[in-house]
């Protein structure tokens, strides 16, 4: 419709364009890259090996996507009112908030609801995210507004993301309904995720022509988390199969989605001069942890509704999320999107450097050499992916 339309005139998708802050950004309008399709960008003047995308061939992680993508042979999980008279509706063991005694203390019948609330607010930030967050920088790179001379085929590839996106948004939302109908439960969830919120105060407080960028980081961050944070839940053999199968279809997707954006990410970096490579290398802990980062009032009104005293609440929060739990879980669910960004070059700035270490994301013996055993969870990623 928009490619109709005006011409894309007024698509958002058009104004958060990086090359602005390129320096090279009128030879590269008027050479367009000849190799497009087969070679990545070298780096920036003055970018040292970070943009590193280098001379490489592309080789894209979506070869099999016709054959393999959910949108393309995954049926569509139906619940129905046979299923699983003994399955839960998300592991105990994953549910921050059904740890705690006193969550535990007010009887079966809100302990289930702590269990299907939190899955509400997993469905919902997923929908979210891909909708209105992830799918807007597919399109601007699909589109070629996110203008980085990217090779063809990782941009056609980007079209593939947007599809993937789309679907896992349908099969979400349509799994929180399906959910809300067997369970007659209704969603108490906040009108906007919390990272909703904290992503558009980190871009109100950011002069206009980076908030583009912000954005592009952000979308890095969630991408390249995201891997981990489905890979636990298809195991668990007591959840509901169509919610299994359903956390099953988008974790295959997203694996080849963490493949590009780690790529996606040294095309960027190549891109930026060196004072913009710095000033994003300062902002990423705060984004990561915009991402990772529990939704404390939204689970502080469902535990209200509930009937719980307010003191109990907070001391439920208190003890549940405690600062070195929510450094030590965001320093593990990172491990890879540190190690991406380090390889870049991030961590050899020490200011930069500083700042991943005071927000609690490098491992105590050095940077991004993050130890392979990840730390103890307080949670698995998903639950507090979707807080
Ligand atoms: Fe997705
Ligand atoms: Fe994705």
């Amino acid at each position: 419709m928009c490619g109709v339309v005006g011409l894309f005139q007024g698509c958002p998708a058009v104004s958060f364009c990086p090359a602005r802050l390129r320096p090279d950004r009128t030879d590269r309008a008027q050479d367009p890259d000849p190799d497009a399709g087969t070679s990545a960008p070298a780096p920036a003047p003055g970018a040292g090996d970070g943009g590193a995308a280098g001379e490489e061939p592309y080789r894209s992680p979506f070869r099999t996507w016709y054959e393999r993508a959910s949108v393309r042979q995954a049926p569509r999980r139906l619940v129905t009112a046979a299923d699983g008279g003994v399955a839960t509706f998300f592991p105990p063991a994953l549910v921050p908030l059904a740890s705690h005694r006193l969550v535990r203390d007010l009887g079966p019948a809100a302990y289930e609801q702590v269990l299907v609330q939190h899955l509400y607010r997993y469905l919902d930030f997923t929908a979210k995210l891909e909708y209105l967050v992830v799918n807007r920088t597919a399109l601007g790179i699909a589109h070629g507004s996110v203008d980085l001379g990217l090779p063809r085929e990782m941009r056609l590839d980007a079209l593939k993301i947007y599809c993937d996106e789309a679907y896992h948004t349908l099969m979400t939302v349509d799994l929180l309904e399906q959910i809300t109908d067997r369970t007659r439960i209704a969603p108490r969830l906040p009108e906007e995720p919390y990272f909703l919120r904290r992503l558009a105060a980190i871009q109100e407080s950011t002069e206009p022509e980076l908030r583009p960028l912000v954005e592009l980081l952000f979308v890095i961050v969630s991408e390249t988390l995201i891997t981990g944070s489905l890979s636990a839940i298809p195991r668990d053999q007591e959840l509901l199969p169509q919610i299994r199968d359903t956390i099953q279809d988008h974790a295959s997707d997203e694996g080849r989605h963490h493949a590009y954006f780690a790529l996606f990410a040294r095309h960027l970096w190549g891109a930026l001069d060196t004072r913009t490579r710095r000033w994003a290398a300062l902002r990423l802990p705060g984004l990561i942890h915009t991402f990772l980062d529990p939704d404390l009032d939204s689970m502080r009104e469902e535990l209200l509704g509930y009937g719980m005293p307010k003191d109990s609440v907070e001391q439920v929060l208190a003890e549940v999320f405690t600062s070195a739990g929510v450094q030590a879980y965001a320093r593990s669910s990172a491990e890879t999107t540190v190690r991406h960004f380090a390889a870049l070059g991030v961590l050899e700035d020490p200011e930069a450097r500083e700042a991943f270490d005071r927000q609690g994301l490098l491992p105590p013996a050095g940077p991004a050499r993050a130890s392979s055993a990840p730390a103890p969870d307080p949670a698995d990623p998903v639950t507090r992916r979707a807080p």
